[in-house]
């Protein structure tokens, strides 16, 4: 028994993933299917059993050599009871037990996990955190979130609320995350970035500016994070003063979970794996203004290690997880 299969639920797809676990502990990703997530959670949740069902097929792997199912999803959720709880990113989907058609179908331990935290079991185990006792995984998709490894297992928190800095509220006003404005995830997520632009241009454009890499009404509604980014990277003003405000809140965000946590190393997912050479120095001045001088001297902040393949091996951590901690919830 050592073949993983990784569920990945996110707000636009999903995937199904199998993985090898190599006796010195690497994985060998050896199939995945990508669909939309489209039709709702029951239709999702078949399509995610057949297809798993086909790619084991396919591998010519058997049933019994599957050691243990993950399943990665937003938040809020229930690991204990291996319930998805309406997240904000997946409409629809209110109270969908994720772990059950699974747990019908084989017999091999069957857990779920944020999305966020998966992605930091992935980098902490196959990517940049390994061998770290204490890291902090922050992703930044659409929404953003965090995974702690503290005291070298995942800390989850009390009901899987743990790490949850998205919410955190930096300033009074700015651009919303899911519902709460100014907050870190407001500020710092790829739809975040897309609503200050969208601001910061409008003004712009009121003021009669026509220089800026967005600069007609038209440009709007086609702005997203990683325009933002290209524009920024390719010496654009608007583009630059927008980094400069994010960058600026990034490492404020960072400052308040290094004097919290003391961890040594801070992996950075998603968008900002690319765009961290442009962030760098904004983030690092931020920090150094903020940081305890102490705690900042021994975390090192890099970009994650599985680079923009950490969501194939998310689901696949999950399982992992389930086998290699026993004090963890495997159901
Ligand atoms: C959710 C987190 C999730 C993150 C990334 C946030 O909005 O609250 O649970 O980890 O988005 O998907
Ligand atoms: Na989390």
């Amino acid at each position: 028994r050592n073949v993983l299969a990784g569920i990945d639920i996110g707000g636009t797809k999903c995937a199904v993933s199998l993985g090898v676990l190599e006796d010195d502990g690497r994985i060998e990703l050896i199939a995945k299917f990508q669909f939309p997530t489209e039709r709702g959670p029951e239709h999702v949740m078949k399509t995610l059993l057949s297809e798993l069902e086909r790619l084991l097929l396919a591998s010519g792997v058997a049933d019994d050599a599957l050691a243990a199912i993950g399943i990665s999803c937003g938040g809020p959720l229930d690991s204990e009871a291996g319930i998805i709880l309406s997240p904000p990113n997946l409409p629809g989907w209110d109270r969908i037990d994720a772990c059950a058609p699974f747990r019908e179908r084989f017999s091999c331990p069957v857990s779920l996990q944020n999305d966020a935290n998966a992605c930091a079991l992935a980098e902490w185990r196959w990517g940049a955190g390994k061998g770290c006792s204490n890291m902090i995984f922050l992703t930044f998709g659409t929404g953003m979130g965090s995974g702690l490894i503290l005291n070298g297992r995942l800390y989850s928190g009390t009901n899987d609320m743990a790490g949850e800095v998205g919410h955190m509220r930096m300033e009074d006003d700015g651009p919303t995350g899911y519902g709460k404005v100014g907050s870190f995830e407001g500020f710092c997520s790829g739809g975040g970035i897309a609503q200050l632009a969208v601001k910061m241009a409008e003004e712009r454009i009121r003021l009669g500016d026509t220089q800026a890499f967005c600069h007609s009404v038209s440009d709007l509604a086609a702005i997203t994070a990683q325009k933002v980014g290209e524009a920024a990277r390719l010496g654009d003003p608007l583009a630059l003063e927008i980094f400069a405000i994010v960058g600026k809140q990034l490492g404020r965000g960072l400052a308040l979970l290094v004097d919290l946590l003391n961890p040594e190393r801070i992996v950075i997912g998603s968008i900002y794996g690319r765009q961290l050479a442009l962030l760098e120095p904004i983030v690092m001045d931020e920090l150094r203004r903020q940081a305890l001088p102490r705690s900042l001297s021994v975390c090192r902040i890099v970009p994650a290690g599985l680079q923009e393949h950490v969501g194939d091996y998310a689901g696949l951590s999950v399982a992992w997880n389930a086998l290699s901690d026993p004090n963890f919830q495997r159901n």
